[in-house]
């Protein structure tokens, strides 16, 4: 349950066949302690009839831009020092939109600014957030002009509950299928809980050292051996943890992101010295979030001068093991000190994340399939599955910026089993 005075929020429904899959979801934002409204476009009406929201709600159900109260809303709002048009009242008196199904139509109208019916035009007047579940076929979902409008949106903080895969209403199998109701459900709650002023400080009291970044092992003065990693999901992990209460300690390795604002940041380069950094600081922490993509391998023998450019076709570089910065830590850890390792697996992903929770004795590993395209190395989003001994918590695709929330919610969990390995 949510504990502010106005619970309500806005519910827009699209014409898609899954414009039914509203009704649970007005549902279950009940359940969640929320008010929700309902706002219907014409296409809608063609799946679901008003009279089904209106009932399940208790609210009137606004279906057109042009209804009796369009320009003089709801007295009571208007009282209340709100516009009396009624568009932009709905904008102003509810917390969040969620707009499900969003047709492609409605995607394109808002992300383009169009304001021909109540819902598109409402978007336009919204400070609150906006969430959009998109439904529908998956040629549709796929074309390019559908995916630039999710990522016009999405870059305008517009929260997009991605579609699953399954059977669909065309008769085809692929994306574009509604999320579940209880995972929109659930993203309105976050939306609302993220943004409303009482962030929770349940970090409060812990020093979560975090690792972030891919090691360089240079080869000469000039040239390195690198990975792909950005470094993106473990500043989000110091960045949330920052928020909810925590000391933060961010060991980095070279990225191009800016250290969030209150962390502490030790910057590093190749894998030995983030193992320096680490052990130095390994005392202080009482949560290790291991995040860093290091370098399994160094160059034996580093070229003191550039090397130059033979005429062979060949060139061997002999490369010696890097020490293993995540099994230290976890050996020399604090007591009660809980550590979270990451795998980026292209193959097995789940059974490779299970061996290194049992090899590195760690607590936790987090597991993202990075041969996933749009997901994990270089990227804004990820999904993942938070492993330990006892289960595993599945991450749906996500941006990382939740992903790291989600997992501190996990890490907050296992402190309250009381487990820690070494205690
Ligand atoms: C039977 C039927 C099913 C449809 N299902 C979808 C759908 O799932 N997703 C979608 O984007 N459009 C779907 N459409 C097309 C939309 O209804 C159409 O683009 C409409 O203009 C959307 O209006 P709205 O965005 O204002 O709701 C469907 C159309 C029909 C006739």
């Amino acid at each position: 349950m949510m504990n502010a005075e106005n619970m309500k929020v806005t519910v827009g429904v699209c014409g898609g066949i899954a414009a039914y899959k509203a009704v649970e979801l007005v549902r279950l934002l009940q359940e969640a302690g929320l008010d929700p409204h309902v706002v219907m476009t014409e296409a809608a009406e063609k799946f679901v009839g008003p009279l089904t929201f209106e009932a399940i709600s208790g609210h009137r159900v606004i279906t057109g831009l042009w209804g009796d109260r369009a320009g003089v809303g709801n007295a009571e709002g208007a009282a209340a020092g709100v516009s009396s048009v009624e568009h932009v009242q709905e904008a102003q008196t509810t917390r969040a939109l969620v707009v499900a199904p969003a047709t492609a139509d409605t995607l394109a109208k808002f992300a383009h600014g169009l304001a021909g019916d109540f819902l598109s035009t409402m978007y336009l007047a919204m400070h609150g957030p906006v969430i959009v579940a998109p439904a529908m076929n998956v040629v549709m979902w796929e074309h390019p002009a559908t995916r630039a409008n999710v990522e016009i949106l999405r870059a305008r903080g517009v929260r997009v509950v991605e579609p699953g895969s399954g059977y669909l209403a065309c008769g085809m199998v692929g994306g574009g299928r509604l999320a579940e109701p209880e995972e929109i459900a659930r993203v309105v709650v976050e939306v609302l809980r993220e943004g409303s002023l009482e962030t929770e400080v349940d970090f409060a009291g812990e020093t979560v050292l975090v690792t972030a970044g891919g090691t360089r092992e240079a080869i000469d003065p000039v040239r390195f051996i690198g990975n792909r990693s950005s470094g993106r999901m473990g500043y989000a992990v110091a960045e949330a943890a920052k928020a909810r209460g925590a000391r933060v300690i961010l060991v980095s390795a070279v990225t191009g992101l800016e250290c969030p604002s209150g962390v502490e940041m030790v910057p590093v380069v190749s894998a030995e010295e983030m193992r320096a950094a680490v052990m130095q600081r390994l005392g202080e922490a009482t949560v290790m979030v291991m995040a860093a993509a290091v370098s399994d391998y160094r160059v034996k023998g580093v070229a003191a001068q550039k090397i130059k450019r033979e005429k062979t076709r060949v060139m061997t570089l002999e490369l010696e093991s890097t020490e293993d910065i995540l099994r230290e830590a976890a050996t020399k850890r604090r007591p009660g000190t809980l550590v979270v390792g990451f795998a980026a697996e292209t193959e097995d992903v789940l059974a490779n994340g299970r061996g290194k929770l049992e090899r590195k004795g760690v607590d936790a590993v987090v597991v993202n399939d990075v041969s996933e395209a749009g997901l994990g190395f270089d990227s804004e989003r990820n999904s993942g599955s938070f492993l330990t001994r006892g289960g595993e918590v599945q991450f749906p695709a996500m941006l990382k910026r939740e992903m790291a929330g989600r997992i501190l919610d996990e890490v907050k969990k296992l402190r309250g089993k009381g487990l820690a390995l070494s205690e």
